[in-house]
């Protein structure tokens, strides 16, 4: 052979060798000899992620600079890249580089492939972990079948700002709730673990602190105590991560004065260092290089400098490590083993995903196929969407409505939308016609019977100052023996860089509801939103009150199962809804502070607005059902624990009504004195009961170490003797059942 080409066929011929002795080898052995065989340049490109730009099909030109790129394997990882066909056209350029190391696809499959499930603030009302855990399996089963082998999710940012548009991606302002959902997510996404076919592996976001932006104004700065850090932010995370969560995206955010993405604190002293993270981490989109903007680093340079030493492996879009990294590295500004460590993780990854065994066991067309068609997606969805639906209200049982009515009017601007039941982060496949999802008039079209006059009217737009719609709307409400009006945000009004300082109801659409009202035909208001909204006037007014969120590809269907009691609801509220924008931040677990108001009459220099009441709109935990569950009996098995030992609380719940239901037995706790003040209440425990009419149930919950611990002042997890009430309840609000215990030393 001749010297040169036996020179360029080396790496080749080391691969197969490697290969060969693979069988044998573990992962990390692996890892280490094919980072042997790596130029830095070569292991740069591993830290460098691209968005695809279009044109992965076709053949590779030279001016296309990105494919160019990936064959001189200069890239890593490629997001946004939709459909198997294309993610096997780019992972067969990737095997035209020199190592042929297969490129990681990644996607934002958050609430969702092809199937849509209601946004993940929506699910999480479900407080369903089973029905969570299944509706992020199968966002995986497609998406591992689309050539996706990692998804941007699950978001565990608690949000206790609405104004924020980024809380219809989480799980609400719990961090208990939030980090048992966080965890079921994660489950749902892995599933049997990485290496199945069918599992994308986890990326938990955005770290940290994220959800508390000053203002509410996206991407905006966070400054709070270490303590709230670790109590209130930091859990979900953990517990992605002790759910096996892969990887991890840093936060748009400083924090209390540093950039998230070059936050050693977080990264290296938290993450990789006191929770001994072994995945990698990934910056958020252009958040690397955005640190100049930050004013924390002076350049492209400087920034990769102070990611790659703060402990984010991978550049999300940004180009600073693809840049500047290789002359950093030169001058010594940035160890080599520093690389390696980055580079470690990212090919660890995917080894575990079998990418080099076989580069293309996600492009399967049978498989893809097989997914995206499987009937059993839209029943998961379905059940998803009707458990996330919240009844706020309900006024002499005018719901659930009678199939039977003669003249039903359905108005309103989002009655007859398709796309906008998606919510703001669904997956846009080529060639999936969005028409399979079932909008609310065609889901309520074939609930009622065959005798039912269902007559529409838009109204009004969701948008803007039209009111020429309304004449029509009032006259179809006056012939009707009831209106069902379908009004809310459109979907991108929520979600990312979606941040609004008003929460009313957009445009007249709150005045339509007015005009509707006025006709003294009941009005069953369905709100779809994607957070939060302010609506006190049809509070006060409407008949009843749905807040469906977005729901997703069964929205409709959805619906009408509540609206006609083939679902009787079971939601409750994972946000608390202001009274205005003035409350906010408005959540159930704050302090008592010195001058707690005991109630709105109680505002004499007390904690309190002059103006508003201290009460929020919906408090936390609340939503109503179609029957009525009353609580008693509640026991103690003892009135003293040991830290070592455990209390057993049991109670009973009795079904008082005529539907069978599910009911959401909430456990608070408070810890009446402790070294830092603690808050008024906090969700411990819960059970969903299902229970038929006149049923009672016994439901038992344990409070160990874990549920009375918290963090003090040096943010060390300590439990503190002393008294602590105990709160048993339908809402944060609605307590039923109280005693009290001591912890002893
Ligand atoms: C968002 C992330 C998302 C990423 C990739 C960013 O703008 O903040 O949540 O995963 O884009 O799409």
């Amino acid at each position: 052979m001749h010297r040169a080409s036996l020179r360029s066929a080396l790496p080749f011929l080391l691969l197969i060798l490697a290969g060969a002795a693979a069988a044998q080898n573990t992962i990390p052995q692996r890892v280490d000899s094919l980072l042997r065989l790596m130029t830095l340049e070569e292991k740069i490109g591993q830290l460098n992620q691209y968005t695809d730009n279009g044109v992965a099909t076709g053949p590779v030109t030279p001016d296309n600079e990105k494919e160019r790129q990936v064959m001189q394997g200069k890239v890593g990882s490629i997001l946004n890249v939709l459909g198997m066909e294309r993610t096997r056209a780019w992972q067969a350029i990737a095997m035209r580089s020199r190592l042929r190391i297969p490129l990681l696809f990644g996607q934002d499959v958050v609430h969702g492939y092809k199937t849509t499930f209601p946004i993940p603030l929506a699910e999480s009302c479900s407080w369903d972990l089973e029905a969570i855990e299944r509706a992020a399996r199968v966002a995986a089963v497609e998406a591992s079948a689309g050539g996706v082998h990692w998804t941007f999710a699950p978001m565990v940012d608690i949000g206790r700002d609405p104004r924020w548009g980024r809380v219809m991606e989480g799980a609400g302002e719990d961090t208990y709730l939030g980090s048992l959902i966080a965890a079921a997510r994660v489950r749902g996404f892995q599933g049997r673990g990485l290496g199945s076919t069918d599992a994308v592996m986890a990326c938990v976001k955005h770290y940290a602190a994220y959800g508390a932006a000053v203002g509410g104004r996206d991407y905006n700065s966070v400054d709070m105590s270490e303590r709230m850090l670790w109590e209130t932010y930091l859990p979900p995370f953990k517990a992605a991560i002790d759910a096996g969560a892969g990887t991890v995206m840093t936060s748009f955010n400083d924090l209390n004065g540093v950039p998230a993405t070059g936050n050693a604190y977080l990264l290296r002293d938290i993450l990789k260092g006191r929770w001994n993270f072994g995945g990698f981490v990934v910056s958020d989109w252009g958040s690397v290089g955005e640190m100049i903007n930050h004013g924390s680093v002076k350049d492209a340079a400087d920034a990769a400098r102070s990611a790659l030493l703060a402990g984010t492996d991978m550049d999300m879009e940004s180009r600073c490590y693809t840049g500047t990294l290789a002359r950093l590295v030169a001058d010594g500004a940035v160890p080599a083993a520093a690389v390696d460590d980055a580079v470690r993780r990212v090919l660890t990854k995917k080894f575990e995903l079998g990418l080099f065994d076989d580069p293309f066991r996600f492009c399967d067309p049978a498989r893809e196929e097989r997914a995206l068609n499987d009937p059993a997606h839209a029943d998961a969805a379905r059940d998803m969407a009707r458990k996330s639906i919240v009844l706020l209200k309900n006024d002499r049982g005018i719901l659930p409505l009678a199939k039977g009515l003669k003249t039903v009017a359905f108005i309103g601007p989002l009655v007859k939308e398709v796309k906008q039941n998606k919510g703001f982060w669904d997956v846009e496949l080529p060639g999936v016609d969005s028409n399979f999802i079932v909008t609310q008039w065609e889901g309520v079209s074939a609930a009622v019977s065959r005798s039912t006059t269902l007559l529409y009217a838009k109204g009004c737009d969701i948008d803007g100052t039209d009111r020429s719609g309304f004449a029509e709307a009032v006259r179809i409400a006056k012939k009707a023996d009831v209106v069902i009006l379908s009004i809310g945000e459109r979907r991108d009004m929520s979600g990312e860089a979606k941040s609004r300082s008003d929460l009313s109801l957009p445009g007249v659409q709150e005045e339509l509801a007015m005009e509707l009202l006025k006709t003294g035909t009941p009005v069953v208001v369905l709100i779809n939103a994607g957070r939060p909204l302010v609506f006190n006037g049809l509070a006060e007014k409407a008949s009843a009150i749905l807040y469906t969120w977005w729901l997703g590809s069964e929205a409709g269907n959805a619906v009408a199962d509540v609206l006609f009691g083939d679902y009787n609801p079971s939601a409750k509220l994972t946000m608390t809804f202001p009274r205005s924008v003035g409350q906010i931040p408005v959540y159930y677990d704050h302090y008592n502070t010195g001058r707690p108001a005991t109630g709105d009459g109680d505002r004499f220099y007390r904690s309190a607005y002059t103006d508003l009441s201290i009460h929020p709109r919906y408090e936390f935990g609340y939503g109503l059902g179609y029957s009525p569950f009353t609580y008693g009996g509640l026991q103690l098995s003892a009135r003293t624990m040991t830290a070592g030992g455990s209390i057993r609380a049991t109670l009973t719940v009795t079904n008082a009504g005529r539907y069978a239901g599910e009911e959401v037995v909430q456990l608070y706790l408070r810890d009446l004195v402790g070294s830092v003040v603690r808050p008024v209440k906090e969700l411990r425990g819960f059970r969903k009961v299902r229970l038929a009419p006149g049923e009672t149930k016994s439901v038992t919950f344990t409070i160990d170490r874990e549920s009375l611990s918290f963090y003090d002042r040096t943010a060390r997890r300590v439990v503190e003797p002393g008294e602590f009430e105990l709160m048993i309840g339908a809402s944060s609000r609605d307590i039923r059942l109280k005693e009290r215990f001591e912890l002893v030393p």
